[in-house]
């Protein structure tokens, strides 16, 4: 199969770290002044929602996007919703992408397709990009139930309504529930196996569709990123522990775009 040249992407998924505001915008300032210049791609920091404006203001002036971790199900953009940021509030903050429907949000928030799919629409309305997160469990892993897993979780793109005018607007984020922040990783055969299968199941949904970069997450590190990045495959990482530390994370990001060179 020809593969689609696409944009390359590591992201740093901060989850609920770190525990201060002071120690957030420390590493987004030791970010900041790592020479990311030659970098052929993008490099993206997603904040806890508390650190985002102290992190978009630091990133000002620099090759570094910000975005957010999640937005609201509501398409008010405003309301009686405890707990929620829409998306046009991220948006009016500065942020540029949003993740949707990590394992960590599907697992402990218990997030309905419907609400992914409210999700992705609010935020494309909204002009943020999606970052879609998919990925299996080790159960539906060890009975070779992958594929089918995941072409279920893709499949709510069909119901996403106007996805046709915002096609450049949508990163796949492969993660198997299994590889995050347990130090195991799938051989990258597998990877690119599942990349090649997901790339032909936007195919059948739509021809731009199966341009969005498909990006692997789960336990990268310094130390492995160099064997994803050199599969054709594999046009990213998402990197949740090994983000948080700035010079593992610029070690990091340097080794991907250099091998994609
Ligand atoms: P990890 O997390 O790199 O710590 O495994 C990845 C993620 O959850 O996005």
């Amino acid at each position: 199969m020809q593969k689609v040249i696409k944009s390359n992407w590591v992201i740093g998924n901060w989850k609920s770290n770190p525990s201060s505001l002071t120690q957030a915008k420390n590493l987004a300032k030791e970010i900041k002044a790592i020479d990311f210049d030659k970098i052929n791609g993008q490099i993206m920091l997603m904040p806890t929602n508390l650190h985002l404006t102290s992190v978009i203001d630091e990133m000002q002036n620099s090759k570094v996007l910000v975005g957010c971790q999640d937005v609201s199900f509501t398409s008010d953009t405003i309301g009686a919703y405890t707990g929620d940021c829409s998306a046009e509030q991220m948006q009016a903050i500065g942020a540029k992408w949003t993740l949707v429907g990590h394992s960590e949000r599907r697992t402990y928030h218990q997030e309905s397709e419907k609400q992914l799919i409210a999700k992705i629409e609010n935020a494309l309305k909204n002009g943020l990009g999606v970052v879609l997160c998919i990925g299996e469990t080790l159960e539906h892993y060890e009975k070779n139930q992958t594929l089918n897993v995941l072409q279920k979780q893709l499949s709510i793109l069909k119901e996403v309504q106007k996805l046709e005018n915002n096609l450049d607007k949508l990163i796949i984020a492969y993660e198997p529930v299994w590889a995050i922040g347990t130090g195991k990783v799938p051989q990258v055969a597998e990877v690119e196996n599942v990349h090649q299968n997901i790339h032909e199941y936007l195919l059948t949904i739509n021809a731009n569709l199966a341009k969005s970069p498909i990006l692997y997450g789960g336990s990268v590190n310094a130390d492995n990123v160099e064997t994803f990045a050199k599969s054709d495959w594999i046009d990213g990482v998402l990197v949740g522990g090994a983000s948080l530390v700035a010079d593992k994370f610029a070690s990091l990001a340097k080794t991907f775009f250099a091998t994609k060179k």
